[in-house]
């Protein structure tokens, strides 16, 4: 699949441990600042369709607001119930001080 990177918002305006949700294209995707890196899921949880974009972001672990389940960010992996599913995981990019997120391609995790 052909790459396709989306510029979503300015860099500076998601500081380190904040979360947002962003429309990109068709998908409602939640984009994650943790110490600096920045990560992409999709944005409804898996479990009852709260946004992460209101989630609470603790390390490199959001939770979410409705029900307290959690997920780890890089991965996508459900980590605490009611959460059992895991969320899609989108590859993400910085440039001229823009984050894009890349619908086409997974993020590549462990970096
Ligand atoms: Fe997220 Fe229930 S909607 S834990």
């Amino acid at each position: 699949m052909a790459e396709n990177p989306v510029a979503v918002c300015a860099a500076a305006d998601l500081p380190p441990g904040s979360v947002r949700s962003f429309e990109v294209g068709d998908e409602r995707v939640a984009v994650y600042n943790i110490d600096g890196t920045f990560y992409a899921t999709e944005a409804y949880c898996t479990h009852a369709m709260a946004d992460l974009g209101d989630g609470i972001l603790e390390g490199d672990v959001v939770e979410c607001t409705l029900h307290f389940g959690a997920f780890h960010v890089p991965s996508g992996k459900a980590v605490r119930e009611p959460c059992c599913t895991d969320l899609k995981t989108f590859r993400t990019e910085v440039k001229d001080g823009q984050v894009y997120v890349d619908l086409s391609a997974p993020a590549t995790t462990g970096s």
